[in-house]
């Protein structure tokens, strides 16, 4: 199919009489790594959450793979392709690593409760299958030694990278990660970069990225779109972003300021 898989038409959002999202309209297109960056109330997080279902927007609309996906709730959504991880960690208490990215399969799980009582060698067939493939997601990401131990013994970076795990083994075809690198040290942000590049390139995932870490978002994102109070105030490659005097005045300030005159 043609077309961006990810399209927001004219998307506006409020909370009590305050504009939130303000007439955003972005295609996210096959195969990208899209960076979403902004300061801190920007509105990025805002959405992603409409884009998952969670808040309706007041207007406009959203398309994946040219369908509108508005009103629909977040399980169907999720069904139709769509995966993500939340800003604050979300591992589930009391479950092994394995058990945790098992959740990720609930959705494609044909045998429903009642399914289960009346048929219960499909429902093991079932988990079987989930097992297996959480092992295998855990495997992508290097992990697979970690299955039997609790979710959230493992440090946070490592944390992060299991919930992008999680929303793998669901099969999706966009992604969307907030904050993800939150967590990781220096030295792990290039091995960070090189996972996104293969749940795109091995996976076909495409990818939408919140991130703070410039350096992460700059390397690693085909385009960014930069958010301001709501609004799209940049759309471009990360070079073209990063000479954007907009941006520079509006989000990244006097570091990059400084880092633009001295190259
Ligand atoms: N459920 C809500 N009810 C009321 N206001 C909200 C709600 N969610 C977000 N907001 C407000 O909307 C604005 C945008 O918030 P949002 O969380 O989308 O920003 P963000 O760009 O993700 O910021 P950060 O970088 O700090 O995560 C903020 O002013 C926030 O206070
Ligand atoms: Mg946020």
């Amino acid at each position: 199919m043609s077309g961006p898989l990810l399209a927001l038409r004219d998307v506006t959002v409020g909370f009590g009489g305050v504009t939130v999202l303000d007439g955003i309209t972005l295609d996210v297109g096959r195969g990208e790594i899209r960076g979403l960056i902004g300061p801190n109330g920007a509105g990025k997080t805002t959405l992603l959450n409409v884009v998952c279902g969670i808040h309706p927007p007041h207007r406009g609309d959203v398309l994946l793979d040219g369908k509108s996906i508005v009103g629909r709730k977040p399980s169907a959504i999720a069904a139709q392709g769509l995966g993500r991880t939340f800003q604050t960690s979300q591992l589930f208490r009391g479950m092994t690593v394995l058990e945790n990215l098992m959740t990720g399969l609930h959705r494609r799980t044909r045998t429903g409760l009642l399914g289960a009582a009346f048929n219960l060698g499909s429902y093991r067939a079932e988990e079987e299958q989930a097992e297996a493939e959480a092992r295998k997601a855990l495997e992508f990401i290097g992990m697979a030694e970690f299955a039997d131990r609790p979710g959230t013994a493992l440090s946070f970076g490592q944390q992060r990278v299991i919930e992008i795990a999680r929303t793998l083994i669901g099969d999706p075809k966009v992604v969307l990660l907030d904050e993800p690198a939150v967590g990781l040290s220096l030295n792990r942000l290039a091995e960070f970069d090189r996972l996104l590049r293969r749940i795109r390139d091995e996976k076909g995932v495409t990818l939408i990225l919140i991130e703070h870490v410039i350096r992460l978002v700059m390397d690693v994102c085909d385009r960014v779109t930069v958010l301001s109070t709501g609004r799209v105030i940049a759309d471009g490659t990360p070079d073209a972003v990063r000479n954007d005097p907009d941006v520079i005045e509006a989000y990244l300030g006097k570091e990059l300021r400084a880092r633009h005159t001295a190259s």
